[in-house]
């Protein structure tokens, strides 16, 4: 009696005191502790009794139809005729006829193919619904040839400058109109916490003040002002703020991962810009992929229905993220209901979109259904197109600006972008007052993003990856010694590529630009903070020119604050660039100085992320206990400061870091390591999706696993010998003799010749057959091959310095990899 007593009083006092603060409440959320917002659309009379009148003519398959998104590269125009679809998107990776520099027409044309298409549609009756169009314009129109690119949202982070937001969001929707689309998946509004995920830069930053004050410029910048005539017409799109809710907040950086938050974190760390959102008239919101709490947001009814449309008063409608709904427990890619009832309103099911509309149309045929909720989703949707007024808008083409192709990349749009390059500059360091370099001297430029927009633009830049792009693919863009050489010209120095420099040439200043490859969500999380720490070679290129004494510049182009601590030594003055888009001419406008000296443009960023002192310092924030950064969260020099910044320490057991146990993770080679393709003399680098050697002895390209891209396939036709191989520009220590390679594969068409695996170094090498492994791992299923290193015979030489690790047959093979790493 006396005991159970105590446990009622125990339970009564937890609930009293709130026991939301306790970390671990299995997901549960309590509503009343969340701010309350309140859209200023407001809900139209008019608009709400037309679309219950609609919803009352609908037919189920079209009801079903509208809930469901399909992706252009997984739907032709033709299937809208029979399936009464509510969307289509574009995934970074679909462009019309699959070609991701398919020109601005080409866009426009297929806009009007499906807008076309679904008006054909058999419709048994029921009322047409116009199609909608969602792309990832998340930095500028970037799946566009020809379009202005700015910098990511790291890099406006720096900037401080909402109103900036504002221009990039209004230049963004107006040359996304161009194309014939109505809508787009950004703002990103994550606060990043652990920079080692790989999205940190499509974060403002790890500041929620910052991102708030940023989410209502770039949404009414989007979508115009509620209220106003052109409001989501025009000149405007729909925006979406997205990943509802703790995307930036995971454990350990881990793309859609588990945010352990406690309800409060989440709600001040995480959510800080969806009140403003909803304030600003934001008309949609994207589910997270990620967990809160272990449990899936998708599937998360207490966060999608009761925080984001009760107790925040949501009216627009939920889209879900690329198949995230199949995460859910008990759900698949195609068949999802759990995640209709708790609260999402349009399933993104890019390829999976024919099985979702038969499994919905199954469970409600079945009565499994809850009508009230299903039309509730349809209503949401409907009230979104008829605030666009996508019902009177007519084909996409006849739109305004529409086909105005001069409006992608106009003049006064890159205008805007070159002023947000300037404004997002972080300088670090400016020993000796190096910088601003005189216009007239003799500068070369140096490293591997000197003269290469893909490099400034990173991730979701004409592909998801933004791998694979040349100058040419940014008509109208300028590489940083673009800007720098035309500058330069001007004033009567120059600007010489390194590349091209003749040998006796004595600059009076180096400028490196180097830094991180482009890649996209999950692709570029990392173990570490550690900038390449297996491949010095942008570090030895720095030194080449210090160590002469020659004024070393280094330019950094990365998605996140790095551990560069060596690099940082080698340069006198040092640039944080993060990633700034086309037009690379912004550096040379704050980097150069006028023919009188001064400065043309004075540094003006600030970080919006703390920059680590190590390369475990993560996740490193404002705010935290014991905050220890090298450069903490706002510094950022100007010309008037005389700060001389010292030798930073550059000793790190580096024993641990990555690069060293993986070759090979989710499909993408780990860095030092980088993926090729040998056939005879001939070394294909494997930097797209898709690659080949000449003849197509040995072909590659991405696929699905687990998630979008997470393998491999790699085929041998058997023409010739041919190697699938990581190399190293230099030489990893495996040395380890207990360990072994382990290589997760399919084998997708059996071997018809023996298959080696092959270390080398230098000068030696050392291989092992793997045909019989390669034969016992059957056909059509996933398995691990270890192979010990002991067992490879003459292997010290190639353990201790290894630059390569290879796959190779003289016959036919086709695998399927993920990964190959040391265990
Ligand atoms: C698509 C992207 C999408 C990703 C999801 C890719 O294949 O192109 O748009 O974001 O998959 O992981
Ligand atoms: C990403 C989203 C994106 C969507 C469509 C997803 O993988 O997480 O940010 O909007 O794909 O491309």
């Amino acid at each position: 009696m006396f005991q159970s007593r105590l446990a009622l009083f125990s339970l009564v006092w937890f609930v009293a005191l709130g026991g939301v603060a306790s970390s671990q409440n299995d997901g549960e959320v309590h509503p009343q502790i969340w701010p309350e917002s309140e859209s200023p659309v407001g809900l139209d009379p008019k608009i709400e009794s037309r679309i219950t009148k609609l919803i009352s003519q609908m037919t189920l398959r079209q009801k079903v139809g509208q809930v469901i998104q399909a992706d252009i590269g997984s739907i032709q125009p033709d299937d809208l005729k029979t399936y009464p679809l509510g969307s289509v998107l574009n995934g970074g990776n679909s462009a019309p006829g699959g070609d991701n520099r398919a020109d601005a027409q080409a866009w426009l044309d297929l806009a009007d193919a499906f807008y076309q298409a679904s008006q054909q549609c058999d419709l048994q009756g029921g009322p047409y619904i116009p199609l909608m169009w969602g792309t990832d314009a998340v930095h500028g129109h970037n799946n566009i040839v020809g379009a202005t690119f700015f910098p990511h949202n790291i890099g406006l982070g720096a900037t401080r400058n909402p109103k900036l937001l504002r221009e990039i969001g209004a230049v963004t929707a107006k040359e996304i109109r161009v194309t014939g689309q109505e809508w787009t998946f950004a703002p990103t509004i994550a606060v990043v916490r652990d920079d080692r995920w790989g999205r940190t830069y499509e974060g403002y930053s790890e500041d929620p003040a910052v991102t708030a004050s940023y989410t209502g410029e770039l949404i009414e910048g989007i979508q115009g002002v509620a209220g106003q005539d052109d409001f989501l017409t025009g000149a405007h799109v729909i925006a979406t703020a997205k990943h509802f809710v703790g995307d930036g907040g995971t454990f350990g950086g881990k793309d859609q991962g588990d945010n352990q938050m406690s309800e409060e974190d989440l709600r001040d760390l995480q959510a800080a810009g969806y009140p403003v959102a909803i304030n600003a008239g934001v008309q949609c919101v994207m589910a997270s992929f990620s967990s809160w709490q272990g449990k899936k947001i998708h599937g998360h009814r207490g966060l999608l229905t009761d925080v984001l449309k009760g107790r925040m008063g949501f009216d627009g409608f939920i889209v879900g993220d690329w198949n995230a709904h199949g995460q859910v427990p008990g759900c698949t890619v195609t068949d999802a209901l759990p995640v209709l009832n708790a609260g999402l309103d349009m399933f993104m099911a890019p390829d999976s979109w024919k099985g979702m509309f038969d499994s919905l149309m199954q469970h409600a045929e079945a009565g499994e259904v809850d009508m009230a909720r299903l039309d509730d989703a349809v209503r949401r949707i409907l009230r979104v197109k008829l605030r666009a007024k996508l019902f009177d808008a007519g084909l996409p083409s006849t739109r305004p600006f529409a086909g105005d192709f001069d409006q992608l990349g106009t003049p006064e749009h890159r205008d805007v972008a070159r002023r947000a390059v300037r404004q997002s500059l972080v300088l670090l360091k400016n020993n000796k007052q190096t910088l601003p370099l005189s216009p007239s001297s003799t500068i070369l430029v140096a490293g591997d993003g000197a003269d290469n927009i893909g490099k400034q633009c990173g991730g979701w830049s004409l592909s998801w990856q933004g791998t694979g792009n040349s100058n040419d693919d940014f008509p109208g863009g300028t590489s940083i010694y673009d800007g720098l050489k035309a500058q330069m010209n001007a004033a009567g120095g120059d600007a010489i590529l390194a590349s091209e420099a003749a040998p006796r040439i004595k600059p009076d200043a180096v400028l490196v630009v180097f830094g991180e490859d482009p890649y996209a969500e999950f692709q570029g999380d990392v173990e570490t903070l550690a900038y390449k720490p297996e491949d010095r070679s942008d570090l030895q290129l720095l030194q080449q020119y210090h160590d002469q004494g020659i004024p070393t510049v280094g330019v950094f182009l990365s998605g996140r604050p790095l551990w560069v601590n060596a690099e940082i030594n080698a340069t006198d003055a040092f640039v944080a660039a993060w990633l700034p888009g086309s037009e690379g001419v912004g550096v040379a406008d704050v980097l150069l100085a006028k023919t009188d000296g001064t400065p043309q443009y004075d540094f003006q960023g600030k970080l919006p992320y703390s920059w680590p002192r190590t390369p475990d310092q993560t996740p490193l924030n404002v705010g935290d206990e014991d905050y220890d950064p090298l450069f903490a969260y706002g510094y950022g020099l100007t010309y008037g400061d005389q700060v001389t910044v010292g030798e930073l320490a550059e000793s790190y057991d580096a024993q641990n870091l990555a690069g060293r146990s993986r070759f090979f993770q989710s499909g993408r080679a780990v860095a030092p390591w980088q993926m090729t393709l040998a056939a005879d003399d001939e070394t294909v680098a494997v930097r797209a999706t898709r690659a080949a050697t000449t003849g197509g002895t040995l072909q590659i390209y991405s696929a699905d696993e687990k998630a979008q891209e997470d393998i491999r396939v790699v085929r041998w036709n058997g023409a010739r010998p041919a190697a699938f191989a990581f190399t190293s520009p230099t030489p990893v220590e495996l040395a380890s003799d207990q360990k072994s390679i382990r290589i997760r594969l399919r084998v997708d068409q059996p071997a018809s010749e023996d298959v080696t695996l092959r270390l080398s170094a230098s000068d030696s090498s050392a291989t092992v057959s793997i045909t019989d492994r390669i034969a016992a791992a059957g056909q059509g299923q996933w398995v691990s091959l270890t192979v010990p290193l002991t067992s490879f015979s003459n292997s010290d030489a190639a353990l201790s310095g290894c630059s390569g690790i290879e796959i190779a047959t003289d016959g036919s093979l086709q695998i399927s990899v993920s990964d190959i790493d040391l265990q």
